[in-house]
């Protein structure tokens, strides 16, 4: 099988797309190739560097109204998408390019917990309030409406009726860690 080009598209720490990086530079699978991201702060930019990943800052305008982002995947022999914590709807000129090719990690059971605005800390938040007993990860393939593409994996961990936002999320992060990766290169022997 030949190494498959990944980017990554994240719009903050980008913790698992250092993780990803750090995984697939140990594995003939697969490269990542680059890093996008819509917000010029984002920290991901700075784990690229130190990486020496490329990476590419663009306006949600420019993702939404023109052919920057699908000319540079295309121009990059880009195989497969990986969103990390991007905060954007991916559009359909994208969708249309990459069908079945592009996987987001929500960090919570979906199909509970997700949609518009269900990112970071407002997911862990809701999941608190709602008393679960449970909350976890999902890895799904992303489609035209927010967290409602396939399910290919999920994992659980407990919520403790004491966990705080950020216990909950490290418990969350710790799963996406472990899993993310392992997910990725299994759905890459698909391909
Ligand atoms: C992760 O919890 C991911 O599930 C969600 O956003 C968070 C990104 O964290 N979509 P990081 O930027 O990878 O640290």
């Amino acid at each position: 099988m030949s190494k498959k080009n990944i980017a990554i598209f994240a719009s903050g720490s980008g913790s698992n797309a250092e993780n990803l990086i750090m995984y697939f530079n140990n594995t003939n699978t697969a490269k990542i190739k680059m890093i996008l991201t819509n917000n010029h702060n984002a920290y991901v930019l700075e784990r690229a560097e130190k990486h020496k990943i490329k990476s590419n800052v663009f306006s949600k305008e420019e993702l939404n109204n023109t052919n920057k982002i699908i000319d540079l995947l295309l121009e990059n022999d880009i195989d497969v998408i990986i969103l990390a914590g991007f905060l954007l709807k991916i559009p359909q000129n994208i969708i249309d390019n990459y069908e079945n090719k592009i996987i987001n990690i929500h960090p919570a059971l979906l199909p509970k917990y997700g949609g518009k605005g269900m990112y970071g800390d407002n997911v862990h938040k809701s999941v608190l309030e709602n008393n679960e007993n449970l909350s976890g990860i999902t890895i799904h393939h992303v489609n035209n409406n927010y967290d409602e593409g396939n399910i290919i994996f999920q994992a659980t961990c407990k919520v403790n009726k004491d966990d705080s936002i950020e216990a909950l999320a490290k418990k969350i992060h710790e799963l996406e860690y472990k899993f993310f990766p392992l997910v990725i290169d299994s759905f890459l022997k698909t391909l």
